[in-house]
């Protein structure tokens, strides 16, 4: 791959550069646009988080993280550990700003420049706060001008806990950036077959006349893990399934596969397309809850590392909702996120209404002819559509028979990029398409706000479920 015309010198400063996240998805994919010469010539990293590291330290332990295992004697992987610098702090004292702005000026200083600055939060949003009033108090998000020396902030989902909290941060961080300077990640839409989507509904001619309420009976978004929580137990249960997973990628593959026509690749288009769905979701009432709503614990959840013994945090839910627009009103919408589950999957499966009149009604079996169509997003890449056909011989009896595309095997020879690959290299080109806007995050929150504050009051029974299970509860 050739190098990017116009990258100009940035500072890219993670906060929690010692956490999970880090550790697992933001340095190696750096590592992996530095291999590839993706970076900017002139790039530094700044790790700033509590643990008391030199820089020296710090580059160590990044050698050792298992991501880099691969590349021990990769020369890419020493040229770019000298791109990472290390400062301890805690995101609350001032004295920790004033040291990364020490080594910013100092960086700016060196490469005799205005350089671009980027700031990750990879920290529990319970930090948000508090780190957006530090930035803003520093100073260390002001560009030098409007020509040189950009700044943006990349905050990760669940950003807030709720409406209310959404708003509040986003206030915060208004007084902070321009809404073109923040990018809000949803790694979902990252994905190389979540991208797809769009082609795929408005490249095929054949598909749109069918896609509303005439035509189609049901749209289920699943995303099931096999894995627990692992050792986010203080994150996970402060969230629940629903918030972790559901108010944001499920309701953006949702929204992917239900909005109209942007017109344009234009990123602000498509975030208006996607968040005129999601705002049309139907908002529950405590018995819409009670009807509408499963949830579910795996049994032994609260015996995993930090969770309380009492705890009640949700660790899959299904819920069957609806869109209320000419297009979409009566087709049931299902969405469901479950750890611990029989297997790991990402799936939205299309259903298609009956024929009417049936020509060929089913002999002996109560199935009804409809067609499915499947768009898996992992563990495999697929779409296949099941069709009807006839069995051949003198009775007519029709079956069913798959149609199915593969996208690994259509390009075998194809590069499927990491999500977070292609979400840091967005940021710094400064396309913001694949993130998710205020809008989308205020109407998502506000259809999840009331099924969280039914299911507080017990709308609905949590139910213990025995790790593996491939069903739960299905009473919707
Ligand atoms: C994250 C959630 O956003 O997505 C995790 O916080 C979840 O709980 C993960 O495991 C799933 O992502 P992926 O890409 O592994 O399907």
């Amino acid at each position: 791959m050739s190098v990017r015309p116009n990258y100009l010198p940035t500072i890219f400063v993670i906060f929690g550069a010692t956490g999970d996240l880090a550790s697992q998805k933001i340095l190696p994919a750096l590592f992996r646009l530095h291999k590839k010469k993706l970076l900017p010539p002139l790039f530094q990293i700044v790790g700033f988080a509590r643990r008391e590291f030199t820089t020296t330290e710090f580059r160590k332990q990044v050698s050792q993280l298992k991501a880099f295992k691969p590349y021990a004697r990769d020369k890419d992987l020493n040229s770019f550990l000298t791109l990472l610098t290390y400062t301890p702090g805690l995101f609350h004292e001032k004295t920790g700003y004033e040291t990364i702005a020490t080594l910013l000026g100092a960086k700016d200083k060196e490469w005799k420049t205005c350089a671009n600055k980027l700031f990750y939060l990879s920290v529990s949003p319970d930090h948000y706060t508090t780190i957006f009033s530090h930035l803003k108090h520093s100073g260390l998000t002001i560009p030098c001008s409007p020509e040189e020396g950009w700044t943006r902030v990349v905050v990760e989902k669940p950003f807030g806990k709720d409406a209310k909290t959404a708003e509040s941060l986003d206030l915060l961080l208004g007084k902070l950036f321009k809404e073109e300077q923040i990018y809000r990640i949803d790694h979902y839409l990252g994905k190389e077959t979540v991208q797809n989507i769009l082609a795929f509904r408005f490249s095929n001619s054949m598909f749109e006349p069918a896609w509303n309420k005439n035509y189609i009976d049901t749209i289920s978004v699943k995303l099931w893990e096999k894995d627990g929580i692992g050792s986010r137990g203080e994150f996970y249960d402060a969230t629940g399934a629903l918030r972790d997973v559901g108010q944001n990628h499920l309701l953006q593959l949702l929204a992917l596969f239900t909005m109209d026509n942007p017109g344009t690749m234009d990123a602000k288009k498509i975030h208006r397309k996607r968040t005129e769905v999601i705002q049309s979701l139907t908002p529950f009432g405590v018995k819409d809850v009670a009807r509408y709503t499963v949830r579910g614990q795996y049994e032994g959840y609260k015996k995993e590392k930090t969770i309380s013994s009492r705890s009640l945090t949700e660790t899959y839910f299904r819920l069957e909702a609806s869109i209320n627009t000419p297009r979409w009103k009566g087709v049931k919408m299902h969405l469901e996120g479950g750890k611990k589950m029989g297997q790991s999957m990402a799936e939205v499966t299309i259903t298609f209404k009956s024929p009417s009149p049936c020509l060929f009604p089913a002999i002996g079996n109560t199935t009804h002819y409809q067609n499915v169509l499947s768009y898996q997003i992992q563990p495999e890449e697929k779409i296949s559509v099941s069709l009807w056909a006839k069995r051949p011989g003198t009775d007519m009896v029709v079956e069913e028979r798959d149609l199915t595309f593969d996208y690994k095997r259509a390009y075998p020879q194809g590069t499927f990029i990491d999500p977070y690959d292609r979400l840091l290299q967005d940021v710094i080109e400064g396309n913001q398409t694949l993130f998710v806007s205020t809008e989308e995050i205020k109407a998502s929150w506000n259809f999840i706000d009331p099924i969280t504050q039914g299911w507080k009051k017990n709308a609905t029974p949590l139910i213990i479920y025995k790790p593996g299970k491939k069903e739960i509860n299905k009473h919707i």
